[in-house]
């Protein structure tokens, strides 16, 4: 059985979220025959290059590669053993760096932060067209760096690991154990910076965008 439904994770949430939201999840199980055409991978992609960022900077990088090919192998090396276990059976593996500097040495303040909203379109892309991804920061960036030529001006940040979820995929302990624990978050409250009390225990916004204590 071979479904991204077969396995739901679905986050309990204290509000409706939509379900590529709250359906999304980080599976390790991909299917390893499953090839992911041209267009599927192009359509992540593209969903990335839309993304915000500041100044339209668009600080993201991407070297993406699928299974059977060189530098697929070249990025599995660089994977800590642990990711190196279930990786390897994902379609697609994306190299994401960030140009934290630009071509003058200028830092780039928001490049990391702006990577990581690319790589967000990307998963929810993904995840609209019945794909999973895995992101990981378990790799070695500074091989990366050297294996793949990246100029000073990148920094690797994660590896992603693309591909169809397989409910059925053989996992080592206590990754097949973890596959099918369910989803936790801290509560919405413990994120608030705010000392006026809890949001998820006032009223109903008005339309004015203030909560309706009334
Ligand atoms: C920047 C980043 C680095 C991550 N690194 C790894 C990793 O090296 N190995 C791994 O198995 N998961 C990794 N993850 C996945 C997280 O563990 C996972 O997103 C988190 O536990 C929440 O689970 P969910 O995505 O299924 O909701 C990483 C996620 C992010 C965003």
């Amino acid at each position: 059985m071979t479904s991204s439904t077969s396995t739901r994770k679905t986050a309990e949430t204290s509000t409706p979220v939509h379900p590529l939201i709250g359906e999304r999840w980080s599976p390790r199980g991909f299917d390893r025959r499953y090839v992911l055409d041209d267009g599927a991978l192009l359509s992540l992609l593209e969903a990335a290059r839309w993304a915000p960022s500041a100044n339209n900077s668009q600080p993201w990088r991407f070297l993406p590669t699928r299974r059977n090919e060189v530098t697929f192998d070249q990025l599995t090396d660089l994977l800590a053993p642990g990711n190196r276990s279930w990786a390897p059976a994902a379609s697609a593996l994306v190299l994401v760096a960030a140009q934290t500097a630009d071509d003058t040495g200028r830092p780039r303040p928001w490049a990391l932060y702006d990577t990581g909203q690319a790589v967000a379109a990307l998963t929810i892309q993904a995840q609209a067209t019945g794909l999973s991804v895995h992101q990981m920061g378990g790799f070695d960036a500074d091989a990366a760096r050297r294996i793949f030529n990246l100029d000073s001006t990148l920094t690797p940040v994660v590896v992603l690991a693309v591909g169809r979820h397989d409910a059925d995929a053989r996992l080592p302990e206590p990754l097949a154990a973890r596959e099918h624990a369910s989803r936790s978050r801290e509560p919405l409250d413990a994120l608030l910076l705010t000392d006026r009390g809890s949001l998820t225990h006032r009223g109903p916004l008005t339309d004015t965008g203030r909560a309706d204590t009334a």
